[in-house]
C-alpha cells in the first residue's frame, strides 16, 4: 500500500482508464503525463491518479484536473504533456477543455450538456 506525502501538492490529475479511453490511448497519455512530471521535477506537486470510467466515454480519453474542476476531452500524449506545464505556469490548457464547474460544458465540441450533438 502506498501513502502519497501530500506536502506541497496542489494539483491532482484523473486519468481515466476505463476500457473506452484506454481504445483512445488512456494509458499513453497517463504515461506521458507522468513522464513529464517527472521531467520537470514536479512530483511533489502534480498527483496522478488513473481512474476508471468517467462517464464520458464518447470522449475519451478524460482527463480532468483539480482544483480547477477543468475536464478535458480528447487527449493525446502531447496534450498531456503540454496540461503539465500549463499547470505549473499556473495557466489553464484552453484547448480540449469540455466542462468547468463555474461554466458549464464548453461548446469545443457542439455537443450540448447531455453530450448530444446539438
Ligand atoms: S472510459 Fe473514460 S469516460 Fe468512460
Amino acid at each position: 500500500m502506498t501513502t502519497w506525502n501530500l506536502h506541497g501538492t496542489r494539483s491532482h490529475l484523473l486519468v481515466c482508464n476505463g476500457s473506452s479511453c484506454k481504445k483512445a490511448r488512456g494509458e499513453e497519455v497517463a504515461e506521458a503525463i507522468e513522464r513529464e512530471i517527472e521531467k520537470q521535477g514536479a512530483d511533489s506537486r502534480i498527483h496522478t491518479t488513473v481512474t476508471h470510467c468517467n462517464g464520458r466515454c464518447a470522449d475519451g480519453c478524460i482527463v480532468i484536473a483539480y482544483p480547477e474542476g477543468l475536464w478535458y476531452k480528447d487527449m493525446t500524449p502531447k496534450l498531456g504533456k503540454k496540461l503539465v506545464r500549463g499547470l505549473l505556469q499556473g495557466e489553464a490548457m484552453e484547448e480540449n477543455l469540455l466542462y468547468t464547474y463555474d461554466e458549464g460544458l464548453k461548446a469545443v465540441d457542439g455537443r450540448g450538456a447531455k453530450g448530444k450533438k446539438k
